[in-house]
């Protein structure tokens, strides 16, 4: 029985690791062909996925294989680019637990990288104003701190972030409970001032 279990975990280590380390790779391939390389997004609309806590990049995964967040069709922007649009729910839908874990695991080792992008800089003054008051707790060193398990929003994209806000109020996505009292009690002008106190960390 021990003999066995021995050599089964050697064969698994020694044919299924690197099969997998191999598909892994390839896969990356692919959610680099709209997030970028290394997984910093060269576009505004995709948000930069290197350096997000493996945890909260797993849950985002599952959640997108349930459809728990909108499905957004999406074009590729790099490698082949005539390949038909898709969603995160599409792609996530074909990806095991193992594999999540295993995509989750390799993009929270490499940096994030902020985006250089616009932004008014009294807007992101006042943003920083709102920012502590009512997110600080959960976000900290300004929406930078992977180790909060909330994501990164400190030079996230400008455009996604304000798709992902717009999500929220309409209840697309969900959300911790005292976030949402925190983000239902934002005036419009408080969400400008916010985008722009991330876009301005760069
Ligand atoms: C065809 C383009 C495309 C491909 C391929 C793609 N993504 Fe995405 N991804 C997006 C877009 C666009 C968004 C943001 C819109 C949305 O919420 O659906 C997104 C959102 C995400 C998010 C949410 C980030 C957050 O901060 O909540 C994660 C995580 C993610 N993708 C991981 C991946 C992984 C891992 C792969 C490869 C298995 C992948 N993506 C492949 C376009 C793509
Ligand atoms: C009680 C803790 C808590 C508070 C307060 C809080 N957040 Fe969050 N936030 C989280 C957690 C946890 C996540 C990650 C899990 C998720 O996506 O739901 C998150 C995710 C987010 C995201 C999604 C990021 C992405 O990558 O898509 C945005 C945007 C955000 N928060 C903005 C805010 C803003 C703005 C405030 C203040 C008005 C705020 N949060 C207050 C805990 C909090």
């Amino acid at each position: 029985m021990k003999k066995t279990y021995v050599w089964s975990t050697v064969l698994s280590v020694l044919l299924c690791g690197p099969a997998l380390s191999a598909e892994v790779d390839s896969i990356i391939e692919k959610c680099n062909d709209c997030h970028g390389d290394q997984g910093a997004s060269l576009w505004n609309d995709v948000p930069t996925i290197a350096g997000i806590d493996a945890y909260v990049h797993s849950e985002a995964l599952y959640i997108y294989r349930d459809k728990g967040r909108p499905c957004v069709k999406s074009k590729y922007r790099q490698g082949d680019t005539s390949r038909s649009e898709t969603s995160m729910c599409e792609i996530a839908a074909k990806l095991s637990d193992d594999m999540i874990e295993s995509l989750a695991g390799r993009y929270a080792a490499l940096p994030f990288v902020p985006a250089r992008q616009d932004f008014d800089a009294a807007l992101a003054a006042a943003g920083k104003l709102v920012h502590d008051r009512d997110c600080a707790r959960c976000h900290s060193d300004g929406g930078a701190n992977p180790d909060d398990e909330a994501s990164i929003l400190a030079g996230q994209w400008m455009a996604y972030l304000r798709n992902t806000f717009a999500e929220y109020a309409a209840g697309k996505r969900e959300q911790p409970d005292k976030m949402q009292v925190k983000m239902d009690s934002l005036s419009n002008k408080d969400v400008e001032a916010l985008l722009h106190y991330y876009a301005s960390q760069q």
